[in-house]
């Protein structure tokens, strides 16, 4: 037998080598070995584990993070995410997305919006260096993307060779199937869309080869050496590169204009070869784009329109109410299945008490069904001359499914009454737990791939997962008698659980799912927390009445969110809930965006209106460069910044009593050299 000394060397080494190679597959994604030569070294460490148990106490193999998923494609990492759109469903949300566009910029002006026709369609990005097509993604989450490059090569209208090309660009548009041509594939996949999904995710790109996909080019991602002034030009440049881009993208200077746009391309629709589902209206000036940056997830400068749902008429059954994860009780009616725009509608939400009361809706009613693109059907209307005359009035419950009464609250800047009834027992009623549970696992929380709300939900009813910590402590032994589980399915979710484990401070703020704490507040709180150490004083009644009072200093966290946060952690199931999450978990400091930024480590204020930005842009840009915005004036404070229009005069007061130095507008953009 082997020396025990020369195994445990020959294990350490192989082990070594082997957190090499799972780091840069995941932390790097960038694997730097081949898929099979990495099975081979886990397959030996496992072989020699299983021989000399004595190796596990050096190093488990098992309790490694992220063992290597069998995805079928490589993530990369995009080098511009590719964000999504906020949608627009009526003339009010255009007016809305000018006022606040101009708002933003202080301008008065119209605004050049670029409309363009909303491919429903799957998006990629195909990056060229020199010219040459190097690899293409999918969207992904958005921050990564799956390589198909080798499928979207099978695309006729994908050029793989640009002349006279930027040294880097990325081109991102729409893949597509015909109508057409997807009556041939009609048997195997329920609409254009999914087909072209299908076929773009095919493994062997020789059978994407057989599905005629097209390509629409609409925007770019890095751009390197090259500079546009207007989407507008943009786009007629790709079509100089050999880009297909869609005809009908024009100019449209007013809003009159975008609803007469919006009409026009809307009684094409049916005539068109491709489905279009709405229209994309981009601020064309780039300059202007780059000033409105974006949120979370979609660029300020940017909506996606979308046309006109479609109704239908129906009865309802049955109202029954549904809880959601911050405890609001909604009510849904339980129609005759009708199909409205070819999907077929049972539930209907009725939003409200006061919506149903309004409306006076009853069981038995006839009503107009209304769909509209992804989002929940809705009751629109009561046809009361159907109505029968024994029906009755509809009597909202004012106790939850869990059968503790509801509440009404009183909104704490509107001192209006809600028109939301909310159960306020957080994880101690099950029903808003279960829904809890969903928004942990979400895509902009943990996204726990293969976790989705109906496998919670059968979990729930099976008691596996009933707190998150137990997302964390799954019995994996169990899952294999269950139908549907297999040895891969285990497998991957296993790995996505563990994947999980590590996550940063912001977006874990954002998952335990606080009422009035979404993503922009839970950055927010992220910066001002920094470590999970200093926000676990949170469940520390004395420290968190002390924090939350230094918490109304923060610009954007007010008296809501405060109350908010001592509602969510008062609760001492809550609390327990939550603190045994975090033992389970890895959770990583707030990365400050900009430690280097010239503003790094300043606390600023804004008063009064200034000339050339609004104090949202002045406040982004000071965000972009490290600063931090206070909401109020306190010894805190380094810079007060005073903008000529009606500055506050108590603030200026204030800051001066407290020797805090007072900015000009023109002395700020000198500071940004401007
Ligand atoms: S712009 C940040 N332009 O719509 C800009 N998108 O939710 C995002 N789409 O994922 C995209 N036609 O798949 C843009 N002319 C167009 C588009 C378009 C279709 C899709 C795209 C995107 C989704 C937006």
């Amino acid at each position: 037998m082997m020396n025990k000394i020369k195994i445990k060397e020959i294990y350490k080494e192989k082990f070594k080598k082997f957190i090499k190679f799972n780091q840069s597959y995941f932390e790097k994604d960038r694997p730097i070995v081949s898929d099979s030569e990495f099975d081979k070294l886990k397959k030996e460490l496992l072989e020699l584990a299983k021989k000399y148990p004595f190796l596990k106490k050096i190093n488990d193999l098992d309790k490694i993070v992220g063992s290597k998923p069998s995805g079928k494609f490589q993530k990369v990492k995009h080098a511009k995410p590719m964000l999504s759109l906020s949608n627009a469903f009526e003339k009010e949300d255009m007016l809305d997305f000018k006022k606040k566009i101009q708002n933003f910029l202080n301008i008065s002006t119209e605004i050049e919006l670029s409309s363009e026709p909303k491919i429903d369609g799957i998006s990629a990005s195909l990056r060229y260096e020199k010219g040459k097509l190097i690899y293409g993604l999918s969207r992904g989450d958005g921050i990564f993307g799956e390589n198909i490059t080798s499928n979207l090569l099978t695309i006729r209208e994908i050029p793989k060779i640009l002349k006279n090309p930027p040294e880097i660009i990325e081109i991102r548009g729409e893949v597509y199937i015909g109508k057409q041509d997807f009556e041939k594939l009609k048997d195997k996949f329920a609409n254009p869309r999914n087909a072209a999904g299908g076929s773009l995710r095919q493994k062997n790109s020789s059978e994407t080869a057989k599905i005629p996909l097209k390509f629409f080019a609409y925007g770019i991602g890095e751009i390197k050496n090259h500079f546009f002034k207007n989407q507008s030009d943009l786009l007629k440049e790709l079509k100089n590169w050999g880009f297909s881009v869609n005809s009908y993208c024009k100019i449209i200077n007013s809003i009159d204009g975008v609803e007469e746009n919006h009409s026009e391309i809307e009684r094409l629709r049916s005539e068109l070869d491709y489905d279009v589902d709405g229209i994309v209206y981009k601020v064309n000036n780039f300059n202007f784009q780059d000033r409105l940056g974006s949120t979370s997830n979609s660029p300020r400068w940017a909506i996606a329109y979308k046309f006109s749902s479609v109704k239908a008429s129906s009865k309802i059954r049955n109202i029954s109410v549904q809880v959601g994860r911050t405890g609001a009780i909604t009510p849904v009616a339980k129609i005759d299945p009708v199909t409205v725009g070819g999907v077929v509608v049972s539930n209907a939400t009725l939003h409200n008490e006061d919506e149903i009361n309004r409306k006076d809706i009853r069981i038995g009613d006839t009503v107009m069904v209304q769909r509209a693109g992804d989002v929940i059907p809705q009751v629109l209307s009561v046809d009361k001359s159907k109505r029968d005359k024994n029906s009755k009035k509809f009597i909202f419950p004012d106790k939850c499914l869990c059968g503790y009464p509801t509440k009404k609250e009183v909104n704490l800047s509107t001192k209006k009454t809600d028109a939301v009834r909310r159960c306020t027992r957080g994880y101690e009623c099950e029903f808003t737990a279960r829904e809890k549970l969903k928004h942990i696992v979400s895509k902009d929380a943990f996204d726990i791939e293969g976790l989705g709300k109906k496998v919670i939900d059968n979990f729930w009813s099976l008691k596996f997962i009933r707190t998150p910590a137990d997302i964390f402590d799954l019995n994996y032994t169990k899952l294999e008698a269950l139908d549907g589980w297999g040895e891969l399915s285990i497998n991957n979710l296993k790995n996505a659980i563990e994947n999980s484990r590590k996550i940063v401070l912001d977006r874990f703020i954002y998952s335990i799912g606080i009422r009035h704490i979404g993503q922009e507040n839970a950055k927010i709180l992220g910066a001002f927390f920094k470590t999970s150490k200093k926000f676990s004083e949170l469940f520390n009644h004395k420290k968190r009445k002390d924090i939350l009072k230094n918490l109304h200093d923060l610009d954007g966290i007010g008296e809501t969110q405060a109350k908010s946060i001592e509602d969510f952690f008062s609760n001492q199931k809550n609390s327990t809930n939550i603190q045994s999450l975090m033992s389970e978990l890895n959770i990583e400091e707030f990365k400050k965006i900009n430690t280097k930024g010239k503003l790094s480590n300043k606390n600023l204020m804004f008063t009064g209106g200034f000339e050339r930005m609004s104090r949202s842009e002045a406040k982004a840009i000071a965000e972009e460069n490290g600063a931090k915005i206070l909401g109020s004036v306190s010894k805190k404070l380094d810079h007060l910044i005073i903008g000529n229009s009606k500055p506050t005069k108590k603030k200026i007061e204030k800051a001066k009593q407290l020797k805090i130095d007072l900015m000009t507008e023109k002395k700020w953009y000198e500071l940004l050299n401007r």
